[in-house]
């Protein structure tokens, strides 16, 4: 079943107020807010002439991406197009034989992927990956980890200060959990829960780490259609009250053709279309590789 995007609206509409105020204020703290001229103009992240190839076989050739500040830009394509590769590259888990990733202008390549989160470039798995032994509530503070003030040393020595800041990071994870109404299950261990659930509970890890840019990998895969409107929910919530680019890979085109902005089609590697929703689907190329005939 397809998202109804009806449904997700009227549910967004039915909530009196988004939360995450917190982690707003801090991801605003040092940033630039996009101006209005640049939305959807502005480049924010730049993915050039990427290839990479996996013992004779290409995975991705040549391909070029732009995301523009202030839009949700959806990658399609069958199983095996690249997709997961390409954030893999974006996100500094993979190097590319040939081609740069750029973010805000600076060439990010051959970065760690440990310092391309720190800058902001946050992600999800298509296999998630969290502390299964953790709570909800733990993995979330666990993410909030590179904004900590403090070190164990100046932890004892300024007692009633690290206290203070242990407060404040406690008070921005909770805020993510009412956000992602995992009030429920906070104090659950991860690895207990369902599928949606944890999946829902990566997302919110991803927010603690104060994304400039979100990168989700199949955010719905495996969800039953409730599940997959609250996800739709959170992520255009997202994308609305911090203002953030968001990168989504997603299967379900009811979805995709909602609520993108823009969207790209990997193929066989190969990039194969780019554009808004209207003219992805009348894209022929588009069409016979993966949409399919009406
Ligand atoms: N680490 C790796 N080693 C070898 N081959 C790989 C590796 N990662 C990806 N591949 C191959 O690269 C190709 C693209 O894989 P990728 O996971 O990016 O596809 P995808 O578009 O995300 O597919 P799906 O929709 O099934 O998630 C596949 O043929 C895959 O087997
Ligand atoms: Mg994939």
């Amino acid at each position: 079943m397809a998202v109804d995007i009806r449904n997700v609206t009227k549910k967004r509409e039915q909530r009196y107020s988004y939360g995450l105020t917190l982690l707003r204020d801090c991801i605003e703290k040092d940033r630039v807010l996009p101006r209005d001229e640049d939305i959807f103009k502005k480049t924010i992240l730049k993915v050039e002439d990427i290839t990479i190839n996996f013992g004779g076989l290409n995975a991705l050739t040549d391909v070029n991406l732009e995301l523009r500040d202030g839009e949700l830009l959806a990658i399609i394509g069958p199983n095996g197009a690249g997709k997961t590769t390409l954030l893999n590259v974006i996100s500094g888990f993979y190097r590319p034989q040939q081609g740069d990733v750029y973010f805000q202008d600076k060439k990010i390549t051959h970065y760690s992927s440990h310092r391309i989160a720190e800058m902001g470039i946050c992600r999800t798995f298509q296999n998630i990956a969290l502390y299964t032994g953790l709570s909800v509530i733990d993995n979330i503070i666990a993410g909030r980890h590179p904004h900590i003030r403090y070190n164990f040393l100046i932890g004892m020595l300024y007692f009633p200060w690290a206290r203070r800041e242990e407060a404040r990071q406690r008070a921005i994870s909770e805020d993510i959990v009412d956000f992602l109404e995992m009030e429920h299950v906070r104090n659950t261990t991860v690895g207990t829960l369902a599928y949606g659930l944890r999946k829902r509970a990566e997302l919110g890890r991803a927010l603690a780490l104060e994304p400039r840019v979100l990168l989700l990998d199949e955010p719905m895969a495996g969800m039953n259609l409730d599940e997959k409107e609250d996800i739709a929910r959170f992520i255009i919530d997202i994308h609305e009250f911090l203002s953030i680019p968001i990168v989504m890979i997603e299967h379900d085109m009811g979805v995709v053709m909602d609520i993108a902005d823009r969207i790209a089609v990997l193929d066989f590697g190969l990039k194969i279309g780019d554009g808004t929703p209207e003219e992805i689907r009348k894209n022929p190329k588009v069409v016979s590789a993966y949409l399919g005939e009406e």
